[in-house]
């Protein structure tokens, strides 16, 4: 009987899990709309716009712990921006609205807008600096990979736990000229590689849906921005995953340590990375594996959302309809 009595926060959290779908839905769709018109800084924005008015019209006393960067640069939704009514649970929040800028700008597949929620103090601060990752799927024993092994041993200790022969893992990484000795050693150990242009957000979820990405093992440098949503994910699904802020000037070390960063060589595991009850969500803006983008039809717009809520493990699919079209993109 007593796991059917739930608390208020517990209720409030369950009903900002599904409010949660329309701030990024409303990025999403806003960003579609310049799809494929070269113009990252254009479709970017309108995303931003669309999520900020959609943040603050929830009943929470949000605090933006990732976000578009920092208040002297980003006017909008800058790193320790209030967000929401203030009349509700404080919360941080981080967000990506458009994740994907030029794919979306290109048209290419998997640009999402993407955004994550947990109790304040939950979400590591992390500046929008690059970040070293690693990340598995379910199911293996904790610590069979780390990010301070040798890619060879990393391979061959998933080959290991999967049952296979390393030449049967695949590994996905952000095609980069920075990845080039990565890429050689996954090569050598004969590994297949996937390479993405851009997106590892999606790239690193990629990993906890194996059977059908095909996708057993993420390596390689990224946003730390993106690296803190993949982990939010990730909490949610289980699957492992460990991130090193690469501070490698004395600028970029004072304002991680300003943004709370004690130790700037600290390798965090996905728990500190995102802690406590953590809810992820993302709308596609283009087609892709993940998620479909947005549809424009006549006098409909559809849209799909993937939400994850860590404290159930629920991964909810959501298929919109949304009707009034020029109404909606207004309001
Ligand atoms: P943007 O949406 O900000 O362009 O980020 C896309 C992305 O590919 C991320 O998914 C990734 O973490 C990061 O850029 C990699 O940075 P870079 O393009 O500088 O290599």
């Amino acid at each position: 009987m007593t796991d059917l009595i739930i608390s208020e926060e517990k209720i409030i959290e369950r009903i900002l899990t599904l409010e949660l779908v329309r701030v990024t839905e409303r990025a999403a769709v806003s960003a579609a709309r310049l799809r494929g018109r070269g113009d990252e800084k254009g479709a970017d924005q309108a995303a931003v716009d669309a999520m900020r008015r959609e943040l603050n019209r929830l009943p929470i006393d949000g605090t933006i712990v990732i976000g578009e960067g920092e208040r002297d640069e980003a006017p909008m939704l800058f790193i320790g921006e209030k967000v929401g009514t203030r009349k509700g649970p404080a919360v941080d929040i981080a967000v990506d609205p458009l994740e994907g800028t030029t794919l979306c700008a290109k048209d290419m597949p998997g640009s999402i807008a993407v955004m994550a929620m947990a109790k304040a103090g939950s979400l590591l601060n992390a500046p929008d600096v690059y970040m070293d990752k690693i990340a598995i799927g379910p199911g293996y024993a904790p610590g069979i990979v780390d990010l301070d092994a040798s890619v060879e041993d990393n391979i061959h200790a998933m080959a290991k736990a999967k049952g296979v022969k390393p030449g049967e893992i695949t590994a996905l990484i952000l095609d980069r000229p920075r990845h080039a000795d990565l890429i050689a050693a996954c090569r050598k150990v004969g590994a297949s590689i996937r390479l993405i242009t851009d997106g590892d957000v999606a790239g690193i979820i990629f990993t906890t849906q194996s059977e059908q990405t095909g996708v057993d093992i993420y390596f390689g440098t990224g946003g730390a921005p993106e690296g803190v949503l993949a982990a939010g994910a990730l909490r949610c699904v289980g699957g492992q995953m460990q991130g090193r802020l690469i501070l490698d000037t004395e600028e970029k070390r004072e304002r991680a340590f300003k943004m709370g960063v004690k130790d700037p060589l600290k390798k965090y595991d996905m728990k500190e990375l995102a802690s406590g009850d953590v809810i992820v969500c993302a709308t596609g803006v283009t087609d892709g594996a993940l998620l479909k983008g947005v549809r424009f039809g006549r006098d409909v717009v559809e849209t799909e959302t993937i939400i994850y809520r860590s404290v159930t493990g629920t991964v909810r699919r959501i298929q919109a309809e949304h009707r009034e079209m020029s109404k909606f993109l207004l309001d």
